[in-house]
């Protein structure tokens, strides 16, 4: 019926520098975020068994990473620590000579300014029953005192040269106590990333491997936002908005690339998105057995977190994409 050609969508598709051409989205190494472990007191990197590629680091070999970083154009580095010695309160989380600090300002007397130094702020590295902060009597993490450490946690990193925190505890009001805290700090420079919307993830286990950061009892279920909500998602990002986020993180990413989409369609902020160790461990396993093509598949998550609207993607691997960056 039609006076219209029938429409040959094959044409743009015909070989792969068409496809390049035309290609809607792109893995650029500048939005790519590389999340790192560093452990007080070792000498040499330890492999993480569940993350095949991923290494717990000394300080010497964290720098060495930020410089690979540098030179794959990485936009930057998020920092966990793994403290020494732990306790009911987590105090390592705002040593200033803590493990953190230490690396931030290693790295950055290494690098300067060519690579953004991102801090995640969260007690559950530092607690010795591995909780995101204090407990009462009920075993339940209490609100005001976590997101009170977390203001310490934010100022000792602030102080040792982050650029960006990123509070990752899903406590009520984190976001404008760090905001108020790191500005009577001095630290007005500083962006606050908030993990706006994380959930109670059964694909965090083999970060907490990795971070050793696993709990003595219970889960996370009472804080971190239940899997099954969108509508959920939508308060919680414009309550960060409201309370002064610079910009926004969803956590985990491939399951949740609806609220990836919400998120960049109803805030103009900047949109991260955490592509976790699970989502990163599944492949590796996969490609591992030869079940999957490991590349290709881990070029396509991250190509769909940002398709669904993410402009920055936090990715164990990060400087593989870097390196491949055919596509
Ligand atoms: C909390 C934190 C976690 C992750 C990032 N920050 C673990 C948790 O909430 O239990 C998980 C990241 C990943 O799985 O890669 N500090």
């Amino acid at each position: 019926m039609s006076s219209f050609p029938a429409a040959r969508l094959r044409r743009l598709r015909r070989t792969p520098a068409l496809r390049r051409t035309f290609a809607e989205t792109r893995i650029h190494p500048a939005a790519l975020v590389l999340p790192v472990f560093v452990k007080e007191g070792i000498e040499q990197p330890s492999p993480v068994g569940s993350m095949p590629g991923v290494s717990q680091h000394s300080i010497t070999s964290v720098v060495a990473l930020a410089r690979e970083a540098v030179a794959a154009g990485l936009g930057g580095m998020i920092l966990f620590g793994i403290p020494a010695t732990k306790d009911a309160e987590g105090s390592g989380g705002w040593d200033p000579a803590g493990v953190v600090p230490e690396a931030l300002r290693a790295i950055r007397s290494a690098v300067g300014d060519e690579l953004v130094l991102w801090a995640d702020v969260c007690q559950c590295e530092y607690t010795d029953h591995g909780h995101c902060g204090p407990l009462d009597a009920d075993d339940r993490v209490r609100n005001d005192a976590a997101v009170a450490g977390y203001v310490r946690d934010a100022v000792a990193y602030a102080d040792a040269g982050a650029d960006v925190v990123a509070p990752s505890g899903m406590m009520d009001g984190q976001v404008a106590a760090l905001r108020t805290g790191l500005d009577a700090a001095g630290h007005e420079g500083v962006a606050i990333v908030a993990y706006a919307a994380k959930y109670a993830s059964a694909f965090y286990g083999p970060f907490r491997d990795a971070a050793e950061s696993g709990m003595v009892g219970g889960d996370r279920a009472g804080h971190q936002m239940d899997a099954a909500n969108r509508r959920e998602a939508r308060r919680e990002l414009d309550l960060d908005v409201a309370e002064g986020a610079d910009a926004l993180m969803i956590k985990p990413a491939l399951p949740y690339l609806d609220v990836v989409l919400e998120a960049r369609e109803r805030h103009d902020l900047p949109v991260a998105a955490y592509h976790v160790s699970g989502e990163y461990a599944m492949v590796k396993a996969a490609a591992e057995r030869g079940w999957i093509d490991g590349e290709r598949a881990m070029r396509e998550s991250v190509l769909s977190i940002m398709r669904a609207g993410a402009d920055v993607v936090l990715t164990y691997a990060a400087l593989d994409l870097a390196r491949d960056s055919s596509r």
